[in-house]
C-alpha cells in the first residue's frame, strides 16, 4: 500500500515538470530562435555550428518572412564582387553613407560592425552556395555595392533558400506554425526558455539558457504604425502579414530597452492599391520618375525618405517609375513586375505617353533632357550623381508607384554582441536580437541594401553568442 502511494505521489510531483498543463511535454534546447526569417536563419545556423542544439520558432507556415520579399539587394564593401566590376569603395565610404542616411541618429558602433563585417557576410552566404556576384547601385549609395544573384535577379527569396538548406543539412529544428509568447527568466534576471504555442495552440515550453529574438518589425501592424507614427494612417505596406512587432513585445516583457521607435520608413516606389513594391534597383539601374504632368521632379537616387516626399507631393500621390527596354534587360527582377501584369508598354516615348494619357510634347522633352544629362554626365536639373544608361531602346515601359510602409527602422536595443539591453542598460543574460526587431543600426533612415547586410551580420554574431552563453 506504502509503495503505491509512493508511485502515485512521485507521478503527481514528476509529471507535471515533464507535461505541462496542456498536456505538452517540455523540452530543452541550448538556443531557441524565434523567428524563422533571414536573422533567425543566419543565427540558427551559426549557433549550430557553434555546438549548439538549436530550435526555430516560427510562426507563419513558411520561413523567410520579409527576407522572402528582399529584392534590390545586399549591401557591403570590400568584396571580390565589386574588385572584379572595378569598384572603387571603402568600408569608411559605407560607414558615411550609411550614418549620413540615418541622419547620423545610428549607433556608430553597430553600424561599425555592420560596415565591417558585411563583407564577411557576402563570403559566409557564398560558401553556403549563394550567387551574390552581380553588384549594383541603390538609393543613397555612393558608389555600387548591393550585391544580388547574376543578372540582377531578386536576392531575398535566394538568400532564404540558401539559408534554410544550409539548416536543413544540420538538421536544425525548425517548427512551423509555432508562435513564441513569453521568454522566461529566472529570479535572478537570466533567461531560462520561451513558451510557445504549436499549431493547435497548446502551449508548451522550451527550456533553454539562450534564447534570439528574430521576429522581424512591425510595419504590417497598422494600429502600432499609426501609435508611431500618425501620419501614416491609411498608408499600405510591403511587408507580409507576420510582421506584426511580436518581437518588440516579447523584447519589451522580458525587460529590455526600446529605441528609434518613431523611425518609420516608406518605400517610395510601391504599386498603388496592390503593395507590389518595385525594387529601387530599377532606380538603380537608371530608371527615373516622371509625374502626371510628364515631368521628372527629382534626383531619383536620393533617399527614400526624401523620395517618398517628392511623389507624395505630386498629382494624386503618384508618379511613373519610366525605363527602357535596355535598363529591363540589365535587371532580371523586373521580369516579375511584367508577370504580375503591372507595367504599361509601348514601342515609342510617344505612344507610352498616350496609354498614360500624359502631355506627349512634355514626356519627350523630359526623357530628352534627361538622355542629354547621361551624355554630359551632368544632371543639371536634380544633380543625379549616377545615370548608368540613356533610356532610348524601345520598347519604353511605365510602371504608376506611390509610397508604402516599409521598414521600422526602431527596436530592442542590442549591444555589438547582439544582446538585448535591459532598462537597467545592462545585457540581459542569455537574450540576443537581430534583424529588424532591433533597433540603432539604421537611424532615422534605413539605405536600401543595408537590411540585408544587418539580419546576416548581427544575425550570425547572435548566434554564436548565444551557443557560447548555453554552455
Ligand atoms: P523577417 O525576415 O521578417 O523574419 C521574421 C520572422 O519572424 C518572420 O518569418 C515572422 O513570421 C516570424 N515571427 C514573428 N513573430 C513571431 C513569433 N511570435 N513567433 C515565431 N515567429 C515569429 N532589405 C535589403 O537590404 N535589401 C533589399 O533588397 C530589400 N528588399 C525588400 C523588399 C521588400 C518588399 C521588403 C518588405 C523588405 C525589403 N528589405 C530589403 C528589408 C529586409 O527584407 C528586411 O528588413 C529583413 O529581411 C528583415 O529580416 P528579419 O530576419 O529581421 O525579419
Ligand atoms: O527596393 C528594394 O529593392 C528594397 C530594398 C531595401 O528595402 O533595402
Amino acid at each position: 500500500m506504502k509503495k503505491i502511494f509512493a508511485l502515485v505521489m512521485s507521478a503527481v510531483l514528476v509529471v507535471p515538470s515533464l507535461v505541462g498543463c496542456s498536456g505538452i511535454k517540455s523540452e530543452k534546447a541550448d538556443v531557441v530562435v524565434i523567428g524563422a526569417g533571414g536573422a533567425g536563419l543566419a543565427a540558427a545556423v551559426e549557433a549550430h555550428d557553434n555546438g549548439a542544439k538549436v530550435i526555430v520558432l516560427e510562426k507563419m507556415p513558411m520561413v523567410g518572412g520579409n527576407t522572402n520579399r528582399a529584392t534590390g539587394g545586399l549591401n557591403a564593401s570590400g568584396t571580390p564582387h565589386q574588385e572584379k566590376a572595378g569598384v572603387k569603395d571603402s568600408q569608411e565610404l559605407f560607414y558615411e553613407d550609411t550614418m549620413k542616411g540615418g541622419y547620423n541618429k545610428n549607433n556608430p558602433e553597430l553600424v561599425k560592425i555592420l560596415t565591417t563585417q558585411a563583407k564577411d557576410s557576402v563570403a559566409w552566404l557564398t560558401g553556403l552556395g549563394a550567387d551574390l556576384t552581380d553588384v549594383g547601385r541603390m538609393a543613397g549609395a555612393s558608389v555600387n555595392r548591393t550585391h544580388r544573384p547574376t543578372g540582377g535577379a531578386a536576392v531575398g527569396a535566394h538568400i532564404v533558400d540558401t539559408l534554410k538548406k544550409a539548416a536543413d543539412e544540420r538538421k536544425v529544428d525548425i517548427r512551423l506554425w509555432n508562435e513564441a509568447v513569453e521568454i522566461i527568466k529566472d529570479k535572478d534576471g537570466n533567461v531560462t526558455g520561451v513558451k510557445a504555442k504549436n499549431k493547435d495552440k497548446k502551449e508548451y515550453t522550451i527550456n533553454a539558457k539562450s534564447v534570439i529574438l528574430t521576429a522581424g518589425g512591425f510595419s504590417a501592424n497598422q494600429e502600432m504604425v499609426v501609435k508611431y507614427k500618425p501620419e501614416l494612417k491609411g498608408f499600405a505596406t510591403t511587408n507580409h502579414a507576420g510582421a506584426t512587432g511580436d518581437g518588440i513585445t516579447l523584447g519589451t516583457n522580458a525587460g529590455s530597452k526600446l529605441v528609434d521607435m518613431t523611425e518609420i520608413q516608406t518605400h517610395p516606389t510601391v504599386v498603388p492599391g496592390k503593395g507590389v513594391m518595385v525594387t529601387e534597383a530599377v532606380r538603380g539601374n537608371g530608371a527615373i520618375l516622371i509625374n502626371k504632368d510628364g515631368k521628372r521632379f527629382v534626383n531619383e537616387l536620393l533617399t527614400r525618405d526624401v523620395v517618398s516626399k517628392a511623389i507624395l507631393d505630386q498629382k494624386d500621390k503618384v508618379g511613373y517609375l519610366f525605363f527602357d527596354q535596355g535598363m529591363k534587360e540589365s535587371l532580371k527582377a523586373v521580369e516579375e513586375y511584367f508577370n504580375m501584369e503591372l507595367v504599361t508598354e509601348a514601342d515609342s516615348v510617344e505612344e507610352l505617353a498616350d496609354k498614360l494619357n500624359i502631355d506627349k510634347a512634355t514626356l519627350v522633352e523630359s526623357v530628352n533632357k534627361y538622355n542629354e544629362s547621361v551624355k554630359s554626365k551632368n544632371d543639371s536639373e536634380f544633380g543625379r550623381p549616377d545615370m548608368p544608361r540613356t533610356l532610348d531602346k524601345p520598347k519604353f515601359y511605365a510602371i504608376e508607384v506611390t509610397p508604402a510602409v516599409h521598414h521600422t527602422m526602431g527596436g530592442l536595443v542590442i549591444n555589438t554582441e547582439a544582446q538585448v539591453i535591459g532598462e537597467n542598460g545592462q545585457p540581459i543574460k542569455g537574450l540576443y536580437a537581430a534583424g529588424e526587431v532591433t533597433g540603432g543600426v539604421h537611424g532615422g533612415n534605413r539605405l536600401g541594401g543595408n537590411a540585408l547586410a544587418d539580419i546576416v551580420t548581427f544575425g550570425r554574431i547572435a548566434g554564436l553568442g548565444a551557443a557560447k552563453t548555453s554552455k
